[in-house]
């Protein structure tokens, strides 16, 4: 049986192990720094996987021990965002805690383990994950423009009133205000399916604020229902192997003329590991976006000295 390890047992890691035992994925090991925080968590998601069938379990720490042998470890660890808080504000809070808990887990862990970072502000956080652990970059994904699709399939479906299972929608760019929803390229079941101008407008509009309007609402904490389900459809494809494309952050060498820093594209998983970067043809003010996007994250690591 596969073992999925997280680090960081709030509510994002709680939910993503919750998904990942709870529909039969892996094993999960919970470790959080909190005194009994990952423990309480693990006992009481396995209570629940007790009543809904699931024969995985959860085990939850502060040893990063209890990492060993694991294929995947998750990152969710660090401070989520406050109302009013952009994810770069986090930024130098999130990396001191990156560091810390990189340095504590990857002696435990084998070179093929992959690396998903979750930790805000994504894509930065995640180059930096890549920078220090210094392994192969198919090995380190960044999980965030795949939620950010999932919301945008969401939207289409509020304003087209089409069934969220068919409709193929699209989001690539930085995870945060610099997203880049793929509006022109919706489809229904594989079949173009073109938005109107307004309706294309608000659905990139509501896509792109989506994670604030949840931030707004909670008045304390960010989302964490679906980025956990975002955490489970990456391992997911990571185990399955099957050559899943997914958008996820990953490091970039010429891949859409970018070289070096971390960015959404889509991305072929297969087992354990991140396969190819597929290069699509994207309009030339998108693709310009998308470098944009990828210049800001190598300013931003920069910034950090790396
Ligand atoms: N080592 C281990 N765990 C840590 C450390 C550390 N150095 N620092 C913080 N943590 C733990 C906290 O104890 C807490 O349990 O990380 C957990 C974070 O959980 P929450 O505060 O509930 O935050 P959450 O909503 O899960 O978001 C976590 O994911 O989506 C992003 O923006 C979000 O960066 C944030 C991260």
């Amino acid at each position: 049986m596969s073992k999925v390890g997280i680090i960081g047992a709030g509510n994002v890691g709680g939910m993503a192990a919750t998904w990942i035992a709870g529909l039969g994925l892996a094993d999960v090991v919970l470790i959080d720094k909190g005194s009994g925080r990952a423990e309480g968590k693990a006992m009481d998601i396995n209570d629940a996987l007790a009543i809904l069938g699931s024969d995985r379990w959860v085990e939850g720490g502060s040893d990063y021990s209890l990492l060993e042998g694991a294929d995947v470890v998750v990152i969710t660890a660090g401070f989520p965002r406050k109302p009013g808080m952009s994810r770069e504000d986090l930024l130098r809070a999130n990396v001191g805690i990156i560091d810390e808990v990189l340095e504590n887990a990857r002696p435990q862990v084998s070179p093929d383990c992959v690396w998903i970072f979750v930790t805000n502000p994504l894509d930065v956080i995640t180059a930096v994950g890549y920078r220090r652990l210094g392994v192969d970059r198919h090995k380190v994904i960044g999980m965030g423009v795949n939620l950010d699709s999932s919301r945008m399939v969401n939207q289409v479906s509020a304003l087209t009133g089409m069934a969220r299972s068919s409709i193929s929608a699209m989001v690539i760019g930085r995870h945060g205000q610099g997203m880049i929803p793929l509006v022109e390229s919706v489809s229904l079941s594989g079949v173009p399916f073109p938005l109107p101008n307004d309706v294309g407008e608000e659905v990139r509009e509501k896509t792109v604020n989506r994670g604030a309007e949840i931030v707004k609402a909670f008045g304390t904490g960010s989302a964490y229902v679906a980025p956990g389900a975002g955490v489970f459809q990456v391992v997911r494809a990571l185990l399955s192997g099957e050559g899943q494309v997914l958008p996820l952050s990953v490091w970039l060498e010429g891949e859409y003329g970018i070289e070096g820093g971390c960015i959404g594209v889509p991305v072929r998983v297969s087992h354990l590991a991140w396969e190819e970067v597929v290069e699509v043809d994207l309009p030339r003010e998108t693709l310009r976006a998308l470098r944009e996007g990828a210049s800001g994250v190598v300013s931003a690591l920069r910034s950090l000295g790396l």
